[in-house]
């Protein structure tokens, strides 16, 4: 091989002879302090330890009160060339600004060495405190730690696949997005989301979000003599922190959607059942899987369509003999009359070839990803030889939206409903850097190292935050722990530059989410007034604002079926990503009924809903077994007579970010039983699912913090009490679902076939009273899809105090559908009135 044999054979940080404790720190100095703002100039305080790069001597501290409940605290390089992640891929939150003294979190500088503090004003708790350890500021090196409470309850950091409370012992979390079959534990997975809430009981909430999206290690650990911390680990970029005051878990997640954006609202149908598989052998097949659905009275709401319908797996084709296009405009057709839906897959490696036309259109707008010799990168993808597009590009958008245009034209092409973003961490086929999908291409890498600080040239001039010069950019001295090796394998180099002259040592973690803005742009250009659906497997901060995700390639087992829970709450509590699901069954391997059961009952009460297997597994649509129809049958009636409730929880968290479902603690923050809870959730924030876990297991056991539940399938009252309940002979078409006391549930007084039908039925309103007789809800009505809905919606409060239901709220939704009955809960009983309320205005029902 022709690369430096380095390259591929580090396997470990390089040995060092000084120590972090050795590095001399910064000195803060011309300390500016203005109203609610705060800027010093930070000088390396000694000489440079240069222990993983080159220490910068000049950094900036910039601290602002941006809210009162958020701080903003960003360190720096003097000369503005670190990279920073660019505005227009994450845009900034805006900065109103407040005076020092109104902000609930408060902010206290240590000069020298530099270090600083995060407490909260009400309680002079200290929340973030890198006092005892110094900051390190290299090329390719960034340091940073804080000390935490003993036993701290925290949460996030994700993507991963570890418990939802995170552990405190020596556990590291690696941000490099990465192929990652398996989702293994204690992995990078598909996503970076460096952010994380820290809960402390009745002392409250908080949470720290850090806008970095290199490579790094975040260490959780303890001291030798036993003081916690976190620590950051980082290969570059700067230190953009906001630290959020919280207090409750749910102001957290408010807050931090203020920052990493507010989640793109769905349309209705989105929460429908969905079935996808891959390797389907043909169009025909897929009309089989949709009448095998009716045949089977199991609702199915959208069909997907994995890389099997393409040719020879190029993007934008369809194969002429298993998926020729006359015959796909037909399902297609035949799916839409029937209110259904249809969504594609689109992955971002692009066969090169001079016969393909999306290449060649693509090569003439210069729309792709340039190696260091300026010659096109390539490398391996389903299609074989493949090249990605450059999102930083400038003529990169029009002609991914042109390609969307043309082959999902709805006059000559496929109108799907949806577009599936795959493999856009991105995963590359080259197992390491040796790879080359050509002679040819060998020759180019071979001449790729000595070329690179050349043409690296063009971007060193000062102060445009595209990237130090002269970095290691294959493999930094610091070395993370990506499961896949080194930063380049499986995925594209690190030295390639984008076309704004930033390079993907830096991007590498905002490919999949430039894409599914590209993506997002393409499909709002298509149907302007429809809400775009995007399904992403790779994810970074603000990713929910474009799109949704699922977990990747989990296996058929038990044990990544209790996975899901977490990683559910993880993407929804804490990164606000609402529209998040599994594979349904697992991806990997042979789905066994019982598990596939106990699956299809879970992911019903979650919010993204999809079964999809790999192309080695046995098919595993929910019809094939009796026990998974019932279970599905069940599963969807119930999900379905719920849709209204859950499409209200995806409009608050789209309009102002609470979550869509929540952990327990978000409900029950003082209650400590609760914190480490991640086998059960809230769906929404009424409906308590506790569903069995134990492989093949036929009884569960819950918790039930202290208020009044009521079980959703029978109605009938239990009173919690702090304490676990068992559950025995649960079958495997069951569910334990409580309703909260205190809550007001807008439930369809019956199902459908799609959730088009859904829509037409009236409404039944659940009033589970809590243990002072009071209960409240909510119902948030739409068109169910318009991009811009003006005053044409309803969000109507209910309010239940004891006798009287009152109705109220805005009424701009006009609809035919009434409320038929309203039932309370509490007696032996549910005491239920019929009537027919119309929901076009305030009501008022009195139940005694
Ligand atoms: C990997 C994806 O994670 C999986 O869902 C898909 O089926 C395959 N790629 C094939 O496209």
């Amino acid at each position: 091989m022709k690369f430096a044999s380095h390259y591929i054979l580090a396997s470990a940080s390089v040995a060092l002879s000084a120590s972090i404790s050795d590095c001399p720190g910064y000195t803060a100095s011309n300390i500016v302090e203005s109203d609610g703002k705060l800027t010093a100039d930070l000088s390396l305080a000694g000489t440079a330890c240069n222990i993983y790069g080159t220490d910068l001597s000049d950094l900036k501290l910039l601290v602002e009160y941006q809210t009162n409940s958020r701080l903003h605290v960003k360190i720096y390089d003097a000369g503005l060339q670190v990279y920073q992640i660019q505005e227009s891929v994450l845009p900034r939150p805006s900065n109103p600004g407040v005076l020092a003294p109104d902000s609930a979190i408060q902010f206290k500088l240590t000069e020298d060495p530099f270090s600083f503090s995060i407490s909260r004003a009400s309680s002079n708790e200290i929340l973030f405190d890198t006092n005892g350890t110094k900051l390190v500021f290299e090329s390719q090196y960034v340091y940073l730690r804080t000390r935490l409470p003993k036993d701290p309850n925290l949460y996030g950091l994700g993507e991963h696949s570890d418990s939802f409370r995170l552990s405190t012992d020596s556990y590291k979390r690696t941000f490099w997005n990465a192929e990652s079959p398996f989702i293994p534990r204690d992995s990078n997975l598909y996503g970076s989301h460096p952010n994380y809430l820290e809960h402390r009981g009745e002392s409250g909430s908080h949470g720290v979000a850090l806008l970095n999206a290199n490579g790094m290690d975040i260490n959780i650990n303890k001291t030798d003599s036993g003081d916690q911390y976190l620590e950051y680990n980082i290969l570059g970029g700067v230190l953009d922190f906001y630290f959020l005051a919280g207090s409750s878990p749910t102001d957290v997640s408010r807050l931090y959607a203020e920052v990493a954006g507010l989640p793109a609202m769905t349309s209705y149908w989105t929460f429908g059942f969905q079935q996808c598989k891959y390797g389907w052998p043909d169009v025909e097949f897929e009309a089989e899987v949709v009448a095998n659905y009716s045949a089977a009275n199991i609702p199915l709401e959208a069909l997907w369509a994995d890389i099997d319908y393409m040719e020879d797996r190029r993007i934008f084709t369809v194969d002429p003999e298993k998926y020729p296009l006359d015959k796909m405009r037909q399902l297609v057709d035949d799916l839409h009359q029937r209110g259904q839906k249809y969504v594609m897959m689109l992955d971002p490696g692009v066969h090169k070839s001079d016969t393909y036309a999306t290449y060649s259109r693509g090569v003439a707008v210069d729309a792709f990803i340039k190696a260091v010799d300026g010659s096109l990168y390539r490398g391996e993808q389903w299609a074989g030889e493949v090249v990605w597009p450059d999102w930083f590009a400038p003529k990169t958008q029009d002609w991914w939206t042109d390609e969307i245009l043309r082959f999902f034209d709805p006059k000559t092409g496929i109108d799907i409903d949806g577009a599936w973003n795959d493999m856009n961490e991105v995963s590359n086929f080259c197992a390491d850097v040796n790879c080359e999908p050509s002679e040819e291409a060998t020759k180019r890498n071979a001449e790729a190292d000595a070329s690179y600080k050349a043409l690296r040239s063009r971007q060193d001039s000062a102060g445009d935050m595209k990237g130090l010069p002269d970095r290691d950019l294959f493999n930094p001295n610091y070395r993370i722990d990506n499961h896949q090796g080194d930063l380049s394998i499986r995925t594209l180099y690190t030295n390639n530059t984008n076309a704004d002259g930033t390079v993907q040592y830096d991007t590498h973690n905002i490919h999949g989410l430039m894409m599914i803005t590209a993506t997002r742009n393409s499909l709002l250009a298509r149907r302007p007034n429809s809400r775009p659906f995007v399904l992403t497997r790779s994810t970074f901060t603000g990713a929910g604002t474009k799109a949704a995700h699922w977990f990747g390639d989990n296996d058929s087992n038990w044990d990544d079926y209790r996975a899901t829970i977490s990683q559910m709450l993880s993407f929804a509590a804490v990164h606000a990503m609402p529209m998040v699901g599994s594979d349904v069954c697992g991806f990997n391997g042979k789905a066994q009924e019982q598990m596939c059961a106990r699956w299809v009952l879970l992911g019903a009460f979650q919010p993204f809903y999809r079964n999809h297997a790999d192309i080695s597994a046995p098919n595993q649509e929910l019809y094939l077994w009796e026990l998974v129809t019932e279970a599905a049958q069940k599963a969807i009636d119930a999900r379905y007579r719920l849709l209204d409730y859950i499409y209200t929880a995806m409009y608050r968290a789209a309009s102002t970010g609470v979550p869509i479902v929540n952990p327990l603690f978000f409900v029950y923050p003082n209650d400590t039983k609760t914190f480490g809870i991640d086998l059960q959730w809230f769906y929404g924030d009424a409906l308590l699912v506790s569903p069995v876990t134990d492989d093949d297991g036929t009884s569960v056991t819950f918790y039930l913090p202290d208020d009044i539940f009521y079980d959703f399938w029978t109605l009938q009252p239990i009173q919690g009490k702090s304490a676990t309940v068992t559950v025995d002979d649960v079958a495997f078409t069951d569910i334990p679902v409580h309703i909260r006391g205190g809550t007001v549930l807008p439930l369809r007084s019956a199902s459908g076939n799609t959730t088009e039908l859904v829509r037409q039925n009236d409404f039944t309103l659940i009033v589970a009273p809590g243990i002072d007789g009071s209960a409240s809800g909510s119902l948030y009505l739409d068109d169910g899809d318009s991009v811009d809905v003006g005053s044409k919606y309803s969000d109507i409060s209910f309010k239940w105090d004891g006798k009287i239901l009152k109705a109220e709220g805005t009424f701009g939704y006009e609809t035919d559908v009434v409320v038929e009955s309203v039932k309370i809960l509490g007696g032996e009983e549910p005491v239920t009135k019929e009537g027919a309320w119309s929901l076009n205005e305030a009501f008022e029902v009195t139940v005694s």
